[in-house]
């Protein structure tokens, strides 16, 4: 492993760490508190092309790395885990799904708007009934000759009211079980496609989290990606990239969280000295830096294992699997720190305590990706 940055990755990092702290502290405390989607800020995170930061040049895109892209994820969560959720489903599932899996007309139809902010898109697999278990996939794309029927519901979508465009896996022919299961474009003006009720949630909660309904949705062939039957396989290669950004993601929750309670350490006074002079804050600090360290190194492995071009599933599971402990751990540990202005909103730690929960949620959670790693180490 070679982790000396490039001239390129530090620059992106140092951008990514300017734009959130000048542009992203300000109002995260009321964004959070009123469930408030960053509309301006993700606006201009596609300006300064954080949205589409591993698409090629040709589609709009930052034609950069991997290892680039999780730098960037852990700065934008350092500040703000709901800027960065919507980020990287749009960098992670949307845009890479359709620029290796779409057809050359999908490309060129969604990737320039996507890349810029101009639109954003939103990852459609789980269901009432379909979460960790994602075969079991109920609603169905029935074929008709030019077009697909689409009917169903999907549940907890993030970027649900907010996305252009729809990535929806569903059911095709229920014989073939995952085989029969392909992945449709679906755009949000479609005639039949009603967005449910908004989320009201524990964490991340400036990014929209909805239902959606399908009701005889008429979606044309060429919005297909992939061959018929490729949706499942679609699915699970693009969850395996998406795994590293939210790895990222629980990483910035961490280190966020870790820098907050650094600083307050030597600011807070108690029985006559700053905090930070007892042992017992050393040694939190001690354990919250150490294990953010290896999480950082985890997700870099599998950020450099994608962009080696080799697998990744492991490595990405591993890193996601690990950060998001530390990010539980990390978080609990800031607000430990800070004592009671730990647990009031104003000293930001209890944001990300909330924040950090997700991350062993969502693109599989904890016990999903051991399976994952466990089938790897096994096969
Ligand atoms: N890469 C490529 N293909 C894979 C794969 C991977 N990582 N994992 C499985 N597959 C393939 C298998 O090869 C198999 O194909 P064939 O039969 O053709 O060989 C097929 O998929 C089915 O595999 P399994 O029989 O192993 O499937 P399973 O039902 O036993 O379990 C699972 C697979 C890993 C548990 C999977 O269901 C899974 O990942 N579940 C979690 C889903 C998830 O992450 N949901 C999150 C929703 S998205 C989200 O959260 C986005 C957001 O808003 C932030």
């Amino acid at each position: 492993m070679d982790f000396q940055f490039t001239e390129e990755q530090l620059a992106v990092q140092a951008a990514a760490r300017d734009f959130a702290q000048s542009e992203l502290w300000a109002g995260v405390i009321e964004r959070d508190e009123h469930q408030k989607f960053p509309a301006e800020q993700i606006k201009k995170m596609g300006e300064l092309g954080f949205m589409g930061m591993m698409v090629s040049p040709e589609y709009g895109g930052g034609g950069m790395d991997t290892v680039s892209y999780v730098l960037a994820m852990e700065e934008i969560s350092k500040v703000d885990a709901s800027c960065s959720v919507i980020m990287s489903v749009n960098n992670s599932l949307v845009c890479w799904g359709l620029e290796k899996y779409g057809t050359e007309e999908q490309k060129q139809k969604y990737l320039p708007r996507l890349t810029s902010g101009e639109i954003i898109g939103a990852f459609c697999l789980s269901e009432p009934e379909a979460g960790s278990d994602a075969t079991m996939q109920r609603t169905t794309a029935e074929d008709m000759g030019d077009h697909y029927l689409l009917n169903g519901t999907k549940n907890w979508i993030t970027n649900g009211s907010t996305a252009s465009v729809y990535l929806v896996i569903a059911q095709t022919n229920p014989e073939l079980k995952h085989r029969g299961i392909n992945a449709l474009i679906v755009e949000k003006d479609t005639p039949g496609f009603v967005v449910g009720l908004k989320e009201n949630k524990l964490g991340i909660r400036g990014s929209d989290t909805h239902s959606l309904m399908f009701t005889d949705v008429k979606v044309p062939k060429e919005n297909r990606i992939g061959d018929d039957g490729f949706g499942f396989k679609f699915a699970m290669h693009v969850l395996a990239g998406g795994r590293i950004g939210i790895a990222a993601q629980a990483l910035g929750i961490a280190s966020g969280a870790f820098e907050l309670a650094l600083k307050y350490s030597k600011e807070r006074k108690a029985f006559g000295v700053e905090i930070s002079k007892h042992q017992a804050i050393q040694f939190k600090l001690a354990d919250m830096a150490t294990d953010i360290d290896a999480a950082r190194l985890l997700c870099l492995q599998a950020a450099q294992d994608k962009d080696n071009h080799a697998d990744y599933t492991k490595s990405g599971a591993m890193a996601k699997l690990f950060a998001s402990k530390v990010a539980m751990d990390a978080t609990a540990e800031a607000v430990q720190v800070h004592g009671g202005y730990g647990f009031v909103k104003e000293f930001h730690v209890e944001r990300f305590y909330r924040d950090a929960k997700i991350t062993q949620i969502y693109e599989g959670t904890s016990e999903i990706q051991k399976i994952v790693i466990s089938r790897e180490l096994l096969k």
